[in-house]
């Protein structure tokens, strides 16, 4: 598992800013939000005019998105992800929630270039950061060279975990193109898959890497 998605993970971890996700959650849960905790949303993106009082225990801000180079304004409660933000207010359903809790990488993204669990992201920590989804990938109608491996190797067989398994490889190339074996198994370690592909899906990765270093 990546060390980003390790950090994400945690209910104790925290963003840049200081915060913790158990200490948002508990604000929410007051139905306030902290002074504290208020500063760290502002500088993360979120636009302090439009958070508004709470209503029934539920904070809501407008917050700014950056996807796939695109900016994108979305109204969201504190205690959204960042998984359910993209699907439910974005439309972009190639990110996958499958266990919801952490635990398969089905829903990763890329943040800031570092493979990211978005079902334990809370949007607010993802405002003014670069977000990568599987949209992101192809370009002017061309796979990325991922993408081409996955389907040139047979890499998937229900498909659940497939576009996480692109994501996290996607950035364990950028990160190290020319992985070893092992360094792709461990590379790989935060997705699960159901249907056992491993050995196509390690097998795609591996080839990804040959044909990027040309
Ligand atoms: S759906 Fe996010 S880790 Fe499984
Ligand atoms: S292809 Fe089915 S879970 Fe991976």
């Amino acid at each position: 598992m990546s060390k980003s998605r390790e950090n994400t993970a945690g209910d104790g971890n925290r963003n840049g800013n200081g915060v913790t996700r158990r200490s948002f959650i508990k604000g929410m849960g007051a139905g306030v939000v902290t002074t504290a905790i208020l500063p760290s949303v502002v500088s993360a993106g979120v636009d302090l005019e439009t958070i508004r009082a709470p209503e029934e225990g539920v904070t809501r801000a407008t917050i700014t998105l950056n996807v796939n180079g695109e900016s994108k304004r979305v109204t969201v409660e504190s205690r959204a992800t960042l998984a359910n933000t993209l699907r439910n207010e974005l439309n972009m359903t190639g990110t996958k929630v499958v266990c919801d809790r952490g635990e398969c990488g089905g829903c990763s993204v890329l943040i800031d270039g570092d493979p990211a669990y978005s079902c334990m992201t809370l949007a607010m920590d993802a405002a003014g950061r670069e977000i990568t989804t599987i949209e992101g990938l192809a370009k002017n109608g061309q796979l990325s060279p991922v993408q081409q491996a996955f389907v040139d190797f047979d890499a998937y067989q229900c498909g659940y975990c497939t576009s996480g398994q692109i994501i996290a490889a996607t950035g364990l190339l950028e990160k190290n193109s020319n992985p070893s074996f092992s360094e792709i198994q461990r590379g790989m370690s935060g997705n699960i898959c159901r249907c056992a592909a491993y050995q196509h899906i390690f097998a795609a990765v591996a080839d990804a890497a040959k044909k990027g270093r040309g």
